[in-house]
């Protein structure tokens, strides 16, 4: 029901049942927020959105209170601006100030907040609380002191990582966020997913940073510097640079990391196709043979990690494939390396993701080879938008390069890994022809195209019905594991992605991505698809070729050593036939 209130003078209309705050901003009228998550329920913790109500004493949070048919406020009054300022400055009155060196420069909504004010002299001096960095985590670093408690991050975590990793600890102005026995943010249970970052306002969270690691091997002489990019980074990388989201970057980036001296740039797709060719063999097997739990996706760390920590159970149903980036770190390492008559030692890997959990994925026990890391270093989206800036590329100035042979063909199944429901599209083309022979058709499947983080699909192969779910946040993936227990729900495989909506909107994605560009970074990834003429990954002809030179067949010894995850396939122990 639509109704009348009066706002600074003006008559707006606002809608029963939402907040002050969502009638504001549908009329254009802009309020701070700190504490605030569109789409959770509200807190009022930290009172920055407050606006004056005639006829109440006090001034009231607008994100907080509903709307009222009688309302005449004021958003902007001197009270309430001399509120919001007394608040802010609170806030600064013991923050490290040093913005200059902080990573969220330019980008934290704190500095915003005080340029939006006006604040321009510091009247309070806070005592300034000595709290260490935690840099205990391979993917997330945390500085407490530049947290202003808003406790966005404590929500999202519990609400839609299901692990509350981080939480109010102390009393009063001894106060702080931390972690279980303020032990670091370690494996317990953070999966390092990263969202936390996005919704930090602040530089108190942000990824642990590779640039120098990686820097340091551009500068060596004798060293093969090799990077590969995701189908979500590509769709969102150029965002940075003022570019139209969704703009699929590929030709961008290898021109550009060739200015800077990388030796190859390799798009990741063959990563992927080979993925996808080995899980849908292992799907197959499993559906003629009559296995009743489904097989879940591996590629996504996060998930994997969240697996082996709260459902050891299913491990030995989660998938042994390794992730895109990984399959194409032992390409480049052990197989275009020797063909090119590079030490394996020489070459360093750069994986170039949307995610912050990848950084830990890399150094797990298991993605080791021959004692070497598969993967040397990721840069997440973030990170490379920097990497280019440091080296002063104009991306908008530079002419493309197509991304380096040889492993250059993929099919844009593979683009699909950049959105959730996109894995399982591509495996579903891939299954239903390895267990009729024939192409599948239509290809597209829509209802895995929806933005719902919960998805469903049942496609028929000849004489098999496959049941395939797709679900993203931990939230929906606990959900969906409860459902699967109880009987509920049958499925033959589950598709798992932390990050809602998949890679698309990963930890390491620009910070501030609104649901629009989202939708955009989707899109493009599905024009590719409905576009190009290689759709299905046993079409790639690379792909095929690496098949007939090095690994034989899907799930051969050979594909097994280089395509798979040692310590999972021990896991896998009793269940050899699948293989
Ligand atoms: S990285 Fe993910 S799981 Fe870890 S604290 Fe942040 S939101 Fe929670
Ligand atoms: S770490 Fe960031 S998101 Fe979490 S409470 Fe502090 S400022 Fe808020
Ligand atoms: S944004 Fe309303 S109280 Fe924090």
């Amino acid at each position: 029901m639509l109704f009348s209130i009066e706002v600074n003078n003006n008559i707006i209309t606002a809608q029963r049942g939402e907040t002050i705050l969502e009638c504001l901003n549908r009329n254009g009228i802009f309020v701070p927020t700190l504490c605030h998550i569109e789409g959770y329920s509200p807190t009022g913790a930290c009172r920055i959105c407050v606006v004056e109500v005639e006829g109440r004493p006090d001034l009231i949070p607008s994100c907080s209170h509903p709307v009222e048919e009688w309302m005449h406020i004021k958003t902007h009054s001197p009270r309430v601006i001399r509120a919001r300022k007394a608040i802010a400055e609170m806030l600064l009155s013991n923050h490290p100030d040093d913005c200059l060196f902080c990573e969220r420069n330019g980008n934290c909504e704190l500095q915003k907040l005080s340029i939006d004010l006006n604040l321009r002299e510091k009247r309070f001096t806070g005592k300034k609380i000595a709290l260490k960095n935690d840099y205990a985590s391979a993917s997330i670093m945390r500085e407490p002191s530049k947290c202003i408690l808003c406790g966005r991050c404590i929500r999202l975590c519990e609400t839609e990582q299901e692990v509350a990793a981080v939480d109010f600890i102390g009393r009063g102005n001894q106060m702080t966020i931390g972690t279980s026995y303020n032990h670091g943010l370690s494996l317990k249970n953070c999966h390092q997913c990263g969202q936390c970052i996005l919704i930090c306002p602040t530089g108190a969270l942000s990824e642990q940073q590779h640039i120098s690691k990686v820097q340091d091997v551009l500068h060596k002489p004798n060293q093969h510097l090799v990077a590969q990019f995701s189908p979500a980074l590509s769709a969102s990388l150029g965002e940075n640079f003022g570019l139209k989201p969704g703009k699929v970057a590929d030709n961008l980036i290898v021109a550009a990391l060739s200015k800077i001296g990388f030796s190859k740039i390799f798009d990741n797709g063959v990563g992927c196709d080979l993925n996808i060719i080995e899980n849908a063999a292992l799907l197959a097997n499993r559906i003629r043979e009559g296995e009743t739990m489904p097989l879940f996706t591996s590629c996504c760390p996060s998930w994997v990690h969240y697996a082996e920590t709260f459902h050891p159970e299913i491990l030995p149903h989660l998938s042994s494939v390794l992730s895109p980036q990984q399959i194409m770190s032992v390409l480049i390492k052990w197989i275009y390396a020797k063909e090119e008559g590079w030490e394996v030692e020489d070459v360093y890997t750069v994986g170039l993701m949307p995610c912050t959990a990848k950084k830990y994925e890399i150094i797990r026990q298991e993605m080791l080879m021959n004692d070497l890391y598969i993967t040397d270093a990721v840069l997440t989206t973030r990170e490379l938008a920097k990497f280019i800036r440091l080296y002063g590329i104009d991306i908008n100035n530079i002419e493309p390069l197509l991304p380096h042979q040889p492993f250059h063909i993929r099919s844009t199944a593979a683009k699909l890994f950049g959105v959730s429901g996109g894995v399982t599209e591509a495996i579903l083309r891939t299954v239903y022809y390895m267990l009729t022979g024939n192409e599948c058709s239509p290809l597209t499947i829509s209802e895995l195209r929806t933005s719902n983080l919960s998805k469903f699909y049942t496609i028929q192969a000849g004489k098999y019905s496959v049941r395939a779910a797709v679900v993203s946040s931990m939230h929906q993936a606990e959900k969906l594991l409860q459902e699967i227990e109880v009987g509920k729900i049958n499925l033959d495989f589950v598709e798992v992605m932390a990050c809602p909506g998949g890679c698309i909107n990963g930890g390491g994605q620009k910070i501030g991505t609104r649901q629009k560009e989202l939708k955009m970074r989707s899109k493009s990834i599905y024009d590719i698809d409905e576009r190009e003429n290689i759709r299905v990954a046993h079409k790639n002809p690379i792909v095929t070729e690496l098949y007939q030179k090095y690994f034989g067949a899907p799930l051969s010894q050979k594909a097994i050593e280089f395509l798979h995850k040692r310590k999972l396939e021990k896991k896998l122990e009793g269940n050899e036939q699948i293989l």
